[in-house]
């Protein structure tokens, strides 16, 4: 006993590549801000017509039953997400996890360890590098061109080796709003070696109107090593319940439905995400909005002389002429939040969230008060 206490100290016994990931951080709460203060929150992409009315009132519904353990799997709510795809992929072909990130997590523990890879684009979601490096893996990026933010494929395949086993494609891309056409998707899916797996994260997908905008659903349906990622948190405006799924082939979707534990989601989450797929008119309703306000938002932004990239998502990025914190200070200070981009490797560039009309003209207001006053 004596020797064991000599030579193991606690963190001797922490695992380094634990010690060195970067935590990731989200955008900020109204609380972590100040709680007290009123401001349109356009920081974290969230839907400003607030939550699917179904999925309330499903929460309503289960609150006196609290007290047990309704579910131990989840296979009510892959019953109702087959229905949802009308039959065209299998309840075992479905994985569900409490939101997207924990979906990043859940794959990343099944495919990584250290020695492995995966493969990034940035500027991306930061979620892809910090989750997938604390399951040991070694982070890979193959930047995408930052005139438009379009995605290298030729980059993408020669990064491959025999390491890699994930490959994140966020589509559309947050922070940029870019997307993949179809044309960039097939040449990667089509031209990858069978030991690597696909994230195609399209956890904005109901917000692109573009032609040339692949869903994951036909790759999948042809057996490609692909996990089309979806959450709850943007279109059915769900943020705070935490819940995400993917679909895949049944041989990947079986095999990380082993890493799952039970319980994992609880009764009022699962029980709102089943209604709110049922929730058409208030998907139609978000659609709408965002598709209609950011034309808005394009306009005044073009008035303003700001640069700003065209968006398949519900939010904006733009150029600033000032440094990030400084800039979404102000903007706070004039009652509007918005996403500072430092982090995503842009300084001097911001991402708004598309909201309704008032929090845009709110946002319009303060952006060109800010503009006049340096
Ligand atoms: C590209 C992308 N993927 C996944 C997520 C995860 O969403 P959540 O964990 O809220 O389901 C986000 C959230 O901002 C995102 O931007």
């Amino acid at each position: 006993m004596k020797e064991i206490n000599d030579v193991v100290g606690i963190d001797n016994v922490f695992k380094p590549h634990i010690v060195r990931t970067k935590q990731y951080k989200g955008g900020s709460t109204r609380d972590e801000v100040n709680g007290d203060m009123q401001f349109y929150k356009l920081s974290s992409n969230e839907n400003m017509l607030g939550p699917s009315p179904l999925a309330m009132k499903a929460i309503q519904d289960n609150i006196a039953s609290l007290h047990e353990y309704s579910f131990q799997s989840d296979e009510k709510f892959r019953e109702a997400l087959e229905e949802f795809y009308n039959h065209e992929f299998h309840v075992d072909q479905f994985v569900t996890a409490n939101s997207g990130i924990e979906m990043i997590e859940l794959i990343g523990r099944a495919f990584l360890e250290q020695g492995l890879e995966f493969i990034v684009s940035t500027p991306t979601f930061l979620a892809y590098k910090n989750i997938s490096e604390l399951q040991g893996g070694t982070c890979v990026d193959v930047p995408l061109n930052p005139d438009d933010f379009s995605v290298d494929a030729d980059a993408i395949l020669n990064a491959v080796n025999n390491r890699t086993r994930l490959l994140f494609l966020g589509t559309p891309n947050n922070p940029t709003g870019s997307y993949l056409t179809k044309e960039v998707a097939d040449k990667i899916i089509y031209n990858l070696p069978p030991h690597v797996v696909v994230v195609y994260d399209e956890v904005y997908f109901h917000f692109t109107d573009k032609d040339d905008f692949k869903t994951a659903a036909s790759y999948v349906k042809e057996g490609r090593n692909v996990i089309a990622m979806h959450s709850f948190s943007k279109a059915y405006g769900l943020a705070g319940i935490r819940l995400g799924y993917g679909f895949t082939t049944p041989e990947i979707a079986g095999y990380l439905n082993r890493t799952r534990r039970p319980f994992m989601i609880n009764t009022l989450t699962m029980e709102a995400g089943i209604a709110a797929l049922k929730d058409v008119d208030h998907i139609e309703k978000t659609r709408a909005l965002i598709h209609s306000e950011k034309y808005f938002l394009y306009n005044e932004l073009d008035k303003a002389d700001i640069k700003y990239w065209k968006s398949e998502a519900n939010f904006i990025l733009f150029k600033t002429v000032m440094d990030n914190e400084a800039f979404t200070a102000l903007m706070l200070k004039k009652g509007v939040m918005v996403r500072t981009t430092e982090v995503f490797g842009l300084p001097q560039h911001i991402r708004v969230t598309i909201g309704t009309r008032v929090a845009n003209e709110a946002f319009v207001k303060a952006l060109n008060e800010v503009i006049e006053g340096i």
